[in-house]
């Protein structure tokens, strides 16, 4: 039988395979005939394992939780480009499903999760909080727990870093010098930028003007960390169309990272897999805490990532809800508003199938939001089919309840959570009077509200204490 060996220099591309017909290559490592890409790996954990906590395990193929093989939640999901970007993307399943069992990737990943992001994060048990609604439902019993997922501890402010970081080393290894990316809050700008500087990659960053004034510290924070930023007329929706289109026209050096649960598959279900050590983190937490499950996860939707994070973990265990809420803007029947899956419908936008916000001619409508994260037309096709199968519950939450929630926060805990994590506080305020005693309820803290302070001030907080 004829043999290759394979070898990887940590920090270069992995020797490419036409690893689609990987069962026609013959390898031998460590003296074992390996016949599939996969299994090279699964001989290298073999022979040094260490205990890889964070490893975003590939357990259950059932379509409900992971999509099949086309990314395909229900109707929701697909590839819907031109013919061009066809092997491109096969290309990026291929990798992104090695890394998946990759020792050497999975080592990296998790020696960075835990000391460049600050893994794991706490689950802080909001007392004051907790105690407040305790009183405004004047009940004798205890009431609710309150828990906060404190992802906003993360490096960078929130949890867009473990998803940016583990693309980044996917971009490397695909042999890709340059990234682009698109932000609207700024957070997944300053996390690109971030993971791209360590991992020494030229970044781009797409921003929408009206979103470089309203985060301005992000920007500077971007540049800081020797990334271009690309000035994009419009909001979040047309930044992303730019980054889109300078990756498509430099395909062969450049890797497009998405920051959140849409676009093409594979794009959704690798971002989903990311932040999944959200959910898997706090299912410890919680059983250590308090023996238990949450009773009820929140957290915020602006296209999903935060929310799919938290909760993609729990799908399948029933008795745990799962609410997501939504930026209503300057009110539902304003027009103004992000509330996708409360009033949009289903379409194609940038590549996948998924509920959208979208005029009778299917023209996409422009969003808003004061959570600058949260101005996306459209949400992820994973959480358009927790809508859609009735497993995950959507609400959602105005300007003026974000702005109240955040300072809420902000005087009883001492954190500032960014306005979008406020829409997810804000509706503590229906849920806890629905729940019963000892409830036992996590919000998903996605980010630090430090770029938020200029907005406050000017749209929000009462005058009385700026
Ligand atoms: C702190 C924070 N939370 C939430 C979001 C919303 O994004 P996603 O729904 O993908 O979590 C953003 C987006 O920028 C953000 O910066």
């Amino acid at each position: 039988m004829s043999s290759t060996k394979i070898f990887q220099v940590r920090g270069q591309p992995l020797p490419r395979f036409p690893v689609r017909n990987h069962r026609m290559i013959n390898t031998v490592v460590c003296g074992f005939p390996i016949i599939s890409h996969h299994r090279v790996s699964n001989v290298l954990s073999r022979t040094s394992g260490p205990f890889l906590g964070y490893v975003p395990a590939r357990t259950d193929e059932n379509p409900f939780l992971r999509g099949d093989s086309n990314g395909r939640f229900g109707k929701f999901g697909g590839k819907f480009v031109p013919e061009t970007l066809m092997s491109c993307l096969r290309d990026l399943e291929d990798e992104f499903n090695f890394v998946l069992s990759d020792h050497e990737f999975q080592v990296e990943f998790t020696a960075a999760l835990r000391d460049y992001v600050g893994r794991e994060t706490p689950l802080y048990f909001a007392e004051r909080l907790t105690q407040h609604y305790k009183n405004i439902a004047r009940t004798t019993g205890d009431g609710p727990e309150i828990y906060l997922k404190r992802e906003d501890l993360c490096h960078g402010g929130s949890h867009k870093i473990n998803n940016a970081l583990a693309q980044a080393m996917i971009a490397r290894r695909l042999g890709c010098s340059r990234v682009v990316a698109a932000t609207g809050s700024g957070q997944h700008g300053v996390a690109t930028a971030a993971a791209c500087a360590k991992l020494s990659l030229e970044c781009t960053v797409f921003m929408g003007t009206t979103d470089i004034e309203k985060q301005s510290s992000n920007v500077l924070s971007m540049k800081l960390l020797g990334a271009q930023v690309k000035s994009v007329q419009g909001t979040f929706q047309d930044a992303s169309s730019e980054a889109i289109r300078n990756w498509v026209g430099k395909l062969e050096t450049t890797y497009y990272l998405p920051g959140t649960v849409v676009g093409p598959h594979p794009s959704p279900v690798m971002v989903r897999e990311f932040q999944s050590v959200i959910g898997k983190e706090t299912r410890r937490q919680a059983k250590q805490l308090w023996g238990g499950k949450p009773d009820v996860l929140v957290a915020c939707v602006g296209s999903g990532s935060n929310a799919l994070g938290l909760f993609h973990e729990f799908v399948r265990d029933e008795d745990v809800r799962l609410v997501g809420v939504e930026a209503a803007g300057l009110g539902l029947d304003s027009g103004k508003h992000s509330a996708t899956l409360a009033v949009g419908d289903v379409g194609v936008y940038h590549g996948s199938m998924s509920y959208l916000l979208q005029d009778d001619q299917g023209q996409i409508l422009r969003p808003h939001s004061i959570g600058v994260g949260l101005e996306y037309p459209g949400v992820g096709p994973e959480i358009s089919f927790l809508k859609e199968s009735g497993r995950a519950e959507f609400c959602t939450a105005t300007d003026q309840e974000a702005i109240q929630a955040c300072m809420l926060l902000s005087r009883l805990e001492g954190i500032i959570p960014a306005l979008e994590t406020s829409h997810a506080l804000a509706i503590l305020e229906k849920l806890v009077p629905t729940l019963r005693d000892g409830a036992k309820v996590v919000v998903n803290c996605s980010g630090r509200g430090d770029k938020d302070i200029n907005t406050l001030i000017q749209r929000g907080m009462p005058s009385s204490l700026c």
